[in-house]
């Protein structure tokens, strides 16, 4: 009998609690509902920075001037123009294919296609990553055009790049409200911890593969319900509920079979998300503008109700869905226009990774079998 060193071992079950890097870039206080990035609260960045100021602050720690900004985002604009061969990659998918697939396979692409590709240095990474911050709006954009028949259009210069999203996505420039409330959407999603993507982007980024590679594991880790999937499902929910005197028995029905309510709850959070916050009242303003009161009204009712059941409550995806549908963005690129945002803070994160680098590889408690005697081919049965 073959002995075995076994070491006990405690398994943290989904890492919680976990603290698996040192980051200089966002940190997420879930006991007090604080969200900082580089330092600066969520409460005094929402309403007074740009995104793109915001997307600075966590790739430099620090605020921009007005000239660095300005040249920032005359840089990502003058980015945002896709390659011919990508904006063909995307025509190819099928219709079906959901958009989050394009979008991790479309980031995967642009990776063949960039000037930079083999080059992991420092100046390289940095041009990587504002083509990166530009293009993914586009491809989000881009590929809404082509399921609709409609032509693919190019950035417009002269707007920033939330105005520019929705302007290169409905084929007209938003209003100064829309336009707001898309870059402070952008904004608020920019960058959150380690989350489950940001890990898988840190993951990757630490075995000195590119940003391309890394990215397209965020994307991929985003898509899932339980992180950045659920906001589609939450529109889902409210079509399917119809009215706020639905919404008790459809609450406590779906809790009683045990399912979970989507866009509520958090690995981090124990009280209100301050990016709820805000998000619930853009959410509010904006399904008025709309004429989509209702939906407001029931997800409101819907937060009153968790809360009430569970004591849980609503992360950023839950208000998120509304104000997305208001802005007229269909519900399957919802987790897109998130990806987006998170963008931003996945390169942050990427690119903080690599200035010091040690691999990722955590190990695992093995509860399989030993010793087992090997079977030859023809004598199984
Ligand atoms: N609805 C109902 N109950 C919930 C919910 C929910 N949305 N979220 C958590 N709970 C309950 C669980 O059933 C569990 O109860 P129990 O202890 O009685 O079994 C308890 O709260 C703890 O929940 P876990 O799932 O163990 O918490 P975990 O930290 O593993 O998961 C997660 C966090 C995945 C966000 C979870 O709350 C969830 O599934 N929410 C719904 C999906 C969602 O909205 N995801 C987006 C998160 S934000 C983001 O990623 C961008």
């Amino acid at each position: 009998m073959e002995e075995h060193v076994h070491h006990e071992r405690e398994v943290t079950r989904g890492l919680e609690g976990v603290c698996a890097a040192e980051t200089r870039i966002s940190y997420v206080d879930g006991v007090n509902g604080q969200l900082y990035y580089s330092g600066y609260n969520i409460h005094d960045l929402a309403e007074r920075v740009s995104f793109a100021e915001a997307v600075y602050l966590l790739w430099h720690d620090r605020l921009p001037t007005a000239k660095e900004l300005a040249e920032f985002r005359s840089q990502v604009t003058a980015t945002m123009r896709l390659p011919a061969q990508v904006i063909k990659a995307i025509e190819l998918t099928p219709p079906s294919s959901h958009p989050m697939d394009v979008l991790r396979s479309s980031v995967s692409i642009l990776g063949m296609f960039d000037p930079d590709a083999q080059d992991n240095g420092e100046a390289a990474n940095r041009r990587k990553a504002t083509r990166l911050l530009a293009e993914i709006p586009t491809i989000v954009a881009a590929l809404h055009r082509v399921r609709k028949h409609e032509p693919v259009l190019s950035p417009d210069p002269h707007l920033d790049i939330a105005a520019n999203f929705l302007y290169m996505l409905h084929g007209r420039a938003p209003d100064e409200p829309a336009a707001r409330a898309m870059d402070l959407l952008l904004l608020l999603h920019a960058d959150h911890g380690l989350n489950a993507s940001t890990f898988a982007a840190r993951v990757a980024a630490s075995t000195e593969a590119d940003m391309h590679s890394a990215l397209t594991a965020a994307v991929g880790t985003l898509k899932g319900r339980l992180h950045g999937g659920a906001n589609e499902r939450v529109i889902e929910m409210l079509f399917g509920i119809g009215g706020v005197e639905m919404v008790q028995d459809y609450i406590h029905g779906m809790l009683a079979e045990g399912h979970k309510i989507m866009g509520f709850g958090h690995r981090v959070y124990k009280t209100e998300d301050p990016r709820a916050t805000h998000l619930r009242r853009t959410s509010e303003t904006l399904c008025q503008r709309a004429g989509q009161e209702h939906l407001y009204e029931i997800s409101h009712r819907i937060e009153q109700t968790v809360k009430a059941a569970k004591g849980i409550y609503p992360n950023v995806d839950f208000y998120s869905a509304t104000v997305q549908h208001a802005l007229g963005i269909p519900k399957e690129f919802f987790t897109s226009v998130f990806a987006a945002s998170r963008a931003a803070g996945w390169i942050a994160h990427i690119l903080e990774q690599y200035g010091d680098n040690r691999l990722i590889r955590p190990t695992s408690k093995y509860v399989g079998q030993y010793g087992r005697e090997l079977v030859p081919l023809a004598e199984r049965g």
